[in-house]
C-alpha cells in the first residue's frame, strides 16, 4: 500500500472515531435525562435507576439546614423535571419555604418524620401540573395551606397524618383520591369538608378525637371505597354518616375498630354487595334488626368480635334467619360465639 494512502486511511478511521467521540459528547451534554454532578448537590443523592429511562429521584435526607437546602436547587440540573423528592426522618428542617425547588419539579414530594411545622403555600408551585403526591406523614404541622390544592391539577395522594392540624376548611380537588387525616386532633367536621372531591376513594380519619360524624359527610364522594374511622370518640352513627348517599357502589371497606360506638341508626352504613365493615372492639350490646337486617341481607360482611353483646331478645331475628349471619368469632358478653345460638333459646322473645 503506498504510504499516502495509509495516511488517507489514518486520517479517516481517526476522523470517524472523533465524530464519534464528539457525538457522545454532545449526546452526554445536551442527553435529555441527567443528574446534576454529585459534588453540586452534596448532601443531597441524585438517583438515576437507568439512564435510557426519565426517572431520576433526589433524596436530601442528610440536609441539615435551610441554607444549605436552598443551595442545593440553585445549582445546574441538566433534567429539571424528577419523578421524586425525599427528606425522610430529618430534624433540621422545620419551613418548607416558597420557591424552595426553584424551577425543578416532582410528581411526588415526600416530608416524613421530620419538624416540619410550615409548609409555605407556593413551596411546590412550580410543581403545579406534575405533583400527584404530596407528603407530610408525621411531622409538626398546625396548619397546611389546603387552598393550594385546586391548582394542582394532577395531585392524587395527599397525606397529613401525625400531625397536629385542627382546624380543616373545605377542600377542593377534581384530581384527588387519597386523603390521609389521621392521628391529628381535628375538630368537629363541617359538613362540607369532603364535599368537592369528587374522585375520592381512600380516607383516614383514624385517632382524631372525632366525637361525631355528620349525617351526610360523604354524600358527594360517590368513589369511595375505603373509609377508615377507628379509635375515636363517637357512640352513635347516625343514619348516613358512613353512606354516601346513594352512591357508593364501589364501597369495599369500612374499618371503625377501637372506638366507642354502642349504638347505630338504620342507614348509617351502606347496604352494598361485597362490603368489608370492620366494629371489633368497641362497645355495642345490641343488634336491632331494623340496623342490620339490611346491611347483612346485602351482602355486607360485618365483624364485630370484642364487644359486648347481651344476645338477649334483640338478635332472635338474626339466629332464626340461616341464612343471615355475622363474622362468626363474634361473641356474646357471656363467651358463646353468636353462631352457636339456637332458636330454641329464643322462643320466649
Ligand atoms: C431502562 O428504561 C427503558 C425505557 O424506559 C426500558 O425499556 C429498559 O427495560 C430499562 N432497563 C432496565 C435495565 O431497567
Ligand atoms: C451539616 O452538614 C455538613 C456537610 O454535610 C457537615 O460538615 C456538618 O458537620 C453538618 N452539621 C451538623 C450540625 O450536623
Ligand atoms: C398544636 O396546635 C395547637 C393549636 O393549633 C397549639 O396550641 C399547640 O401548641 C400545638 N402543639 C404543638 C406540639 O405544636
Ligand atoms: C358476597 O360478597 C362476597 C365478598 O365478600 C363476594 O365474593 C360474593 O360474590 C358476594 N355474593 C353475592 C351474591 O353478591
Amino acid at each position: 500500500m503506498p504510504y499516502h494512502c495509509a495516511t488517507v486511511m489514518f486520517i479517516r478511521v481517526n476522523c470517524f472515531l472523533l465524530m464519534l467521540l464528539l457525538s457522545l459528547v454532545t449526546f452526554k451534554v445536551k442527553g435529555q435525562w441527567q443528574c446534576p454532578d454529585p459534588e453540586d448537590i452534596k448532601p443531597c443523592h441524585c438517583l438515576h435507576y437507568n439512564v435510557s429511562s426519565p426517572v431520576m429521584d433526589l433524596d436530601c435526607s442528610q440536609v441539615n439546614t435551610s441554607a444549605q437546602l436552598r443551595n442545593v436547587f440553585t445549582q445546574n440540573f441538566p433534567t429539571k423535571e424528577m419523578r421524586n423528592f425525599k427528606m425522610h426522618d430529618n430534624p433540621y428542617i422545620t419551613v418548607v419555604e416558597d420557591g424552595l425547588f426553584e424551577d425543578v419539579t416532582f410528581q411526588e414530594i415526600s416530608f416524613k418524620w421530620g419538624h416540619v411545622f410550615e409548609v409555605q403555600p407556593n413551596a411546590a408551585l412550580p410543581s403545579r401540573e406534575r405533583l400527584e403526591s404530596y407528603e407530610f406523614t408525621d411531622n409538626w404541622l398546625s396548619s397546611f395551606p389546603f387552598e393550594i390544592i385546586p391548582d394542582y391539577t394532577s395531585l392524587t395522594h395527599v397525606w397529613l397524618s401525625n400531625n397536629n392540624l385542627s382546624l380543616i376548611p373545605q377542600i377542593q380537588s377534581e384530581s384527588l383520591t387519597y386523603l390521609n387525616l389521621g392521628s391529628n386532633p381535628l375538630l368537629p367536621l363541617s359538613l362540607d369538608v369532603f364535599s368537592s372531591l369528587p374522585k375520592l376513594e381512600w380516607i383516614d380519619l383514624g385517632s382524631t378525637g372525632l366525637t361525631d360524624i355528620p349525617s351526610g359527610l360523604f354524600s358527594n364522594n360517590p368513589l369511595l371505597k375505603h373509609i377508615a374511622v377507628d379509635r375515636n370518640l363517637f357512640t352513635n352513627l347516625a343514619s348516613d354518616t358512613l353512606a354516601c348517599g346513594s352512591g357508593c357502589q364501589d364501597i369495599e371497606r369500612i374499618t371503625l375498630i377501637f372506638g366507642q360506638l354502642q349504638t347505630l341508626d338504620p342507614g348509617a352504613l351502606p347496604a352494598v354487595s361485597g362490603l368489608l365493615v370492620d366494629l371489633s372492639n368497641n362497645y355495642i350490646t345490641e343488634l336491632p334488626q331494623e340496623v342490620w337486617k339490611p346491611i347483612l341481607k346485602a351482602n355486607v360482611t360485618v365483624r364485630i368480635t370484642d364487644n359486648p353483646l347481651s344476645c338477649g331478645c334483640d338478635i332472635a331475628w338474626l339466629v332464626r334467619d340461616s341464612s343471615l349471619s355475622m363474622a362468626p368469632q363474634a361473641e356474646c358478653a357471656d363467651g358463646q360465639t353468636v353462631d352457636q345460638l339456637k332458636p330454641e333459646d329464643f322462643e320466649n322473645c
